[in-house]
Formats: structure tokens, sequence, C-alpha cells
């Protein structure tokens, strides 16, 4: 069989990302341009601020991932992007330079939920991955459990009911005044400090519920802080970090071990910015071994917003015949 090039394209938040990814799981090129040193000093991002930026970069930075995979356009047999769900200022910039390349090139147009691309993520780094298997995508936007039955076949048997993981690892560390993103800075303090230190909740929800929330420990968290501050009690930063992530990990981890087992399946993956947390991979690889199961999550690399994870999963949607149009427009709240 021929050869399948796919350029990938992600705009969906600060990151301005291109691949080229070849047959799906062969990446040729993947590059990522972060924002995050512009929106550092204002504590998060600003949507108008990341579209202005992606509007700036993305043709550079395709030409560089053209470049780097030693191509042409001439060589693109589809064009895939992100077209939710995301900041729509930022999707539409992705959106609107893929569908100028479809038509400007004549070649198919790929849509893919960003959702769906860190799910595949973990096809590019593990060859012998197939479905089924339970993932748990947790990001910074989104806290899902989802059933992968078949490629592009999902059912989601979870979700956030307010605050997403990462999001709630992003406004703790704002109020332990740690600075944007959150997650990786939580991550490594957490290491030096103590997990027993302070006693936060664990919210599973009703009985049964593969549903999270995480926006009670966020507060948790935050009075926690202010009553020791009021009293005049020492925060030992690296003790709440820790304490904090053992409180979301252990939740995380006891429902996506359980949905393995009521959906009987022995897959277990991770994806998303916070799957690059070292405690969460530690306590998920433990109990998966505990429990015979095996566990696959991508490079930190590809855990985070990249193009190369929505060029592996706009393959799948292009061998199943999916075309999207030059309709396609951008949906902030598009579902899984
Ligand atoms: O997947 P991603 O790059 O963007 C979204 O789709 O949201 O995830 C970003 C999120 C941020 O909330 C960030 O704090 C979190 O992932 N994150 C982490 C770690 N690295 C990134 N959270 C916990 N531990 C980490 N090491
Ligand atoms: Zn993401």
């Amino acid at each position: 069989m021929k050869d399948i090039i796919t350029l990938a394209i992600e705009t969906s938040c600060d990151e301005t990302s291109v691949a080229i990814v070849k047959n799906g799981r062969e990446v040729l090129s993947n590059i990522i341009s972060s924002q995050i040193e512009i929106h550092k000093k204002f504590g998060g991002v600003v949507p108008e601020v990341a579209s202005r930026k992606h509007i700036e970069n993305i043709n550079i930075i395709i030409q560089q991932a053209l470049d780097e995979a030693d191509i042409t356009f001439d060589d693109i047999d589809n064009i895939s992007v992100t077209y939710g769900p995301g900041l729509v200022g930022a999707l539409l910039v992705g959106v609107s330079t893929a569908k100028a390349i479809a038509f400007g090139k004549g070649i198919p147009l790929i849509g893919v939920n960003h959702i769906e691309g860190h799910i595949c993520a973990n096809f590019i780094e593990h060859k012998e991955l197939t479905p089924p298997f339970i993932c748990l995508v947790v990001s910074g936007g989104h806290t899902h459990l989802v059933l992968v039955k078949d490629y592009g076949e999902y059912e989601v048997i979870g979700k956030a009911r307010d605050d997403a993981a990462g999001e709630a690892f992003d406004k703790v560390a704002r109020a332990l005044g740690l600075g944007y993103p959150g997650g990786p800075i939580i991550d490594k303090l957490a290491k030096v400090g103590n997990k027993n230190a302070v006693d936060f909740p664990r919210v599973y929800l009703d009985d049964g519920s593969f549903d999270f929330s995480f926006s009670g420990l966020k507060s948790a968290v935050l009075n926690y802080l202010n009553n020791s501050k009021q009293k005049g009690i020492e925060i030992v930063v690296e003790d709440v970090a820790a304490s904090f992530q053992q409180s979301v990990i252990e939740v995380l981890v006891d429902k996506t071990i359980k949905a393995a087992k009521n959906k009987k399946v022995n897959i277990v993956a991770l994806a998303g910015g916070v799957a690059a947390n070292e405690g969460l991979r530690n306590l998920m690889s433990r109990r998966c071994a505990e429990e015979g199961l095996k566990l696959r999550y991508p490079s930190k690399k590809l855990c985070t917003d990249n193009a190369a994870m929505i060029g592996c999963a706009a393959y799948y949607d292009y061998l199943r015949g999916y075309r999207a149009d030059l309709t396609l427009n951008a949906i902030p709240n598009l579902k899984l």
C-alpha cells in the first residue's frame, strides 16, 4: 500500500504545532512552538494573545515541519487539523490555514477532536498497542475516562463535573505563588514533600460513578492556606504540593483501575498534559502491576499539546473514509 503522508495542525490553546506523520504512527517532524513564556506573566492563557501569536507563527512552523521532514507540499496526501475543543480564536487560525492548504492543493481535509488526538498519542510510541483499552485523558481542559473500543470508536464512561485535573494543578500552584503552568512545578515539589502532611479530601462522588470532581479539593487547599496564614502556622509548600497531588492521583488511579475491571479490558493508557505527572505514572504503574494490567503512556513531549497526535488520529479517520469539507468550523465545546 502507498504511504499516506499527513500534515497536521494543532492550535487549540497556547501551542502552535505542525507535524508530518507517515502512515499514522511514524512521526517525520513535530514542531511545537510554545507561548508559555508570553502567557506566564498573566498567570494563565490570554485567548486574544494566543490567537494573535498563532497567526504570527503558523506559516513559519508549517515550513519548519516540511523542512525537517525533508518534503514539500506536493508530498502531502491530506491535511488534518484540531477543530475543537479549545479556544475559538486559537482554533480558527489552525482551521482556516488547513482549509486554505486543502483547497489550494486539492487534497482531503480531516477535522480532528483534540481529546481524540491526546488518546492517539499512545499509538505513536507503542507500535503494538491496539484497542480495546481504557484511556485516562487528563489535561488542562479535560478529565475523561474513555473506553477505546476501536480506532475512532469511543465510549466516555466518566468525566470531570467541574475543574479538570490540570486546571486544579494550575489553580493550586497559583495560590501557592508558583507560577504557570502549575502541573510540572507541583510535580517537582511533590517529590521532596510529605504526601501525608495534610489530609486533603479524596472526592469519589456517588457510588459507582466514574465522574470526577476536583473543585472541592482545590477549595480545601485554598482554605488550608488561608487558615494557616491567619493562625500564623508555617506553610511548607513542598508538603502542600505533595498532599494535594496525592489526593488527585489516588482518585484518578482508583477510578481508572475500576473502569478497566468493569469493562473487562487488560490495557490502561494515560494521555494529556497531566499524564506527564511522575506521581501519577508511578502510582498507576504500581497499581496496574498489582492488578495484572498493562500500562502505556506517551513520552512527556507527546503528553502535552502537539500536532503529531492529531496526525495519528487523522490517519485512522482517513482510512475509514471520513473527509471534512470547506465548511469545517471551529467548535470550542466539541464533545468526544
Ligand atoms: O494537554 P495539555 O498540554 O493542554 C490541554 O489540552 O489542556 O495540558 C496542559 C495541562 C496544564 O494544566 C499543566 O499544568 C498540566 O497539563 N501538566 C501537568 C504536568 N505537566 C503538565 N500536570 C501535572 N504534572 C505534570 N508534570
Ligand atoms: Zn490538550
